[in-house]
Order: C-alpha cells, then structure tokens, then sequence
C-alpha cells in the first residue's frame, strides 16, 4: 500500500480522534436535568417515519389524544407534527436528519417518532446514516432504555444500552483502505460509560433491584469494553447495597432463553451494539419485536420509538393495516412516564399487558389472519378507560 494512502487513513483517523475528545470535553463539562414539571406546556413532537410508521404513529397519536385530554384542553401539553423525516426527503437532502427538520426537533421537549428507513450500502437510496442514530447522537440521548416484561413467566428486565458511543457513532466514518480492506472504527469514553452505567444503577436502587448485570465482550475486545467493564467496577463500589456481575455478550444471548436462569437477571447494562441484539432477543422473548418500547435519553431531550424497523415488506404487500402498534403505544407509556404523568403511564402499561398477554381478546399477526392496528387499538383504548382496569390486572396475576 502507497505512504499516501496510509498518511490518507492516518489523517482521517486523526479527525476521528480529535471529534471524539471534543465530545468528551463537552460531556464533561455536564448539563442539568430538563424539569417537565416546570414547563408548560411540553410540547411533544410526533414524526411518522416510513413504511408502516405513519399507520402505527396514527394509532399511538389517538391513544394519547384520550389520555392527556384534559392536559390538552389546558394546554399543559401540546402536540405538534414533524413532517420531513421521511426517506424521501431524507435522500433529497442528503442528510439523516436535514437541518430544519433537527431546528424543528429541538424545539420540542420530547419526540415520540415512528420508524424510519435505515439506508444499506447497494440499496435505493443513497447511503445515507440512519435517523435514530444521527438524533441520538445530535439530541445526546445517551441512554436507549428497553424494558421487557412477561409477567407470567416471571420475566422483567430492563435493558441500559448506551446510546450513543460504541460501533455506531462513528458507523459512517469507516474506510475503505484498499479494494481489500475496510476498517471501522467504536469507542468507548469513560464518561459516556460512567453515565449509563450509573443510571442502571440508580434504577436498581430506586426500585430495590439488588443486582446489576453487565454485558461487554472484554475478553476479546479489551481495550474498549474493558474500559466499561472497569467503569462499571468503579461505579459499583458507590451502590453497596447492589450486587454486580459481568457477562459475555454470547453467553448472555444463550442465557435470555434459559427459562430458569434469565428470570434472576432484572436490570442489564451494556455499550450499543450488544444492546440493539440482545434487546431485538428479548423482545421476541416478549412476544415480538412489535410489542417493545424504547426510551432514548438524555439530560435535555428525550425521544421514544419502536424498536423495530418501517417494515417496507408489509406495505408492498398490502397488509399495512395489520402492522402492530403496541411497540409504539408502549413507546408513548414510557414518554408519559417521563414527562412525570406516572399514573396514566401505569393504567397504560396495565392495559397493555392485559390486551396483549393476559385477557387477548383479540390478535394481531400482521396479516389478515389477525385483527388491524385500528381494531387492536380500539381494545386498548376499551381496556384503559374501563373503570375496573385495576381490579382486572389484579385478577391476572393472581
Ligand atoms: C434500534 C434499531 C436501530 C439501531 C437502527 C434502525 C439503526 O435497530 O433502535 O434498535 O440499530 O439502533
Ligand atoms: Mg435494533
């Protein structure tokens, strides 16, 4: 290989260096915690994404609509839509997230935004960066958090996947050195593990969890992972009430289908990529990848998704309608919570669990075997006004 195309990689890794101690030094210079209570109203922003997005963002949207009427009709909260975080418009500008689409982002408090389509090397479009990754990124939600709840089975995790460092911050900054060789490029701050890793930690107390699981790969991938792994030793000796364990990545996917092993583990933390695999597991575990929630945050914003993708196969075929709106309902559960409306979070959660695992009155299977989203919804929004919601979640768990 040429001296210029080595001095070429160099310089290009130079950058990549100097990028990533400014955001170090932005970490650390910290930031408070946005308070909702103070804020009226809190405006919420909606993006409906690609494929099935603006169909299950319909449903989420009603949902919402009667949860937080009266807060509507006081203005303690506002909606507003985002348009322009398509694929479309996307491509046009070349950009995951085109400039005034992030101005319109950040005047928002919260985000609730459906999937949308991630661009691959070779496919239609151009090779542009995904949208979750590019806001997490520009928003700083560093904690993607993801519970997983299957009551019967005794199962209830809570997944801390660090949000924004790893494989992915600098997934699109790769290089091709030769025909031949491709590098890319993770890294891992102590800042950015310390501050996932300790908010684990702080759920586990707050919510008298007495263990903390951590999933690296710091056998094999020593220096980065082994730097969380010795982030989490630090952290750990402030919480003495919580016990500690680390775990491979490997054996840790293998465990989650131990039917007797996984229900110990309650609260996982882990950097990025080992989280975005073993949260799709887990949420097959559940029931599928539609029935999960996702919650990315950060001290000033917070944005809440689906975990799963637009599913552009459901709409070539025609059964858009059958796509599942739970995740993205679930999704809206977790912002509420958040934003500190905490009971109305709660009836939410309940009736899920009751539409979806227990009572299953109805089914959704994402094709005309199944009932709509429109039709599940109408359920869910039956099950949460029902004045005895309570008495009957109670009777599920017996
Ligand atoms: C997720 C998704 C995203 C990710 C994709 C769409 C970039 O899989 O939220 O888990 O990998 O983080
Ligand atoms: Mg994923």
């Amino acid at each position: 290989m040429s001296d210029f195309t080595i001095d070429k990689a160099t310089q290009h890794f130079a950058e990549l260096i100097k990028s990533q101690l400014a955001r170090v030094d932005r970490m650390k210079s910290g930031q408070d915690w946005v308070e909702y209570s103070l804020l009226k109203p809190i405006i919420i922003g909606f993006c409906w994404g690609d494929g099935i997005g603006p169909i299950i963002s319909q449903e989420t949207e009603r949902v919402l609509q009667v949860i937080l009427a009266d807060e509507i009709k006081s203005n303690k909260v506002q909606f507003r839509t985002i348009e322009g975080l398509t694929i479309e418009n996307r491509a046009k500008h070349l950009k995951a997230i085109p400039d005034n689409v992030l101005e319109e982002l950040k005047a928002c408090h919260v985000i609730l935004k459906a999937p949308t389509t991630t661009p691959e090397k070779g496919g239609p479009y151009p090779n542009i960066e995904s949208a979750n990754v590019a806001m997490r990124r520009e928003l700083d939600l560093f904690a993607n958090v993801r519970p997983v709840k299957v009551p019967k089975e005794g199962i209830d995790w809570v997944f801390f996947r660090e949000n924004t460092e790893g494989e992915y911050v600098l997934g699109s900054k790769g290089l091709m050195v030769s025909d031949d060789a491709a590098f890319d490029f993770k890294i891992i701050t102590r800042q950015g593990s310390e501050r996932i890793i300790r908010m684990a930690f702080d759920y586990a107390k707050k919510n008298s969890i007495g263990n903390v699981t951590v999933v690296t790969k710091a056998n094999v991938v020593k220096t980065t992972d082994g730097l969380f792994l010795e982030v989490a030793g630090q952290v750990a000796k402030e919480y003495p009430g919580i016990s500690w364990e680390g775990w491979y990545i490997d054996i840790m996917t293998a465990k989650l289908i131990d039917p007797k092993r996984r229900t110990q583990f309650r609260v996982l933390v882990m950097p990025n990529l080992y989280g975005d695999i073993l949260t799709d597991e887990a949420a097959e575990i559940q029931g599928g990848v539609g029935t999960a929630g996702s919650a990315n945050i950060g001290k000033r914003y917070a944005m809440f998704e689906a975990i799963h993708g637009s599913a552009p196969r459901m709409i070539e075929e025609g059964r858009g309608k059958y796509a599942d709106p739970c995740s993205l309902i679930k999704a809206a559960g977790m912002m509420l919570n958040h934003i500190g409306f905490v009971e109305k979070a709660n009836k939410l959660e309940k009736a899920l669990e009751i539409c979806t695992q227990f009572e299953k009155k109805l089914e959704i299977t994402g094709r005309d075997t199944g009932v709509t989203g429109r039709e599940f919804c109408d359920y869910i929004l039956e099950t949460v006004q029902s004045p005895d919601i309570e008495k009957k979640y109670r009777s599920y768990l017996g």
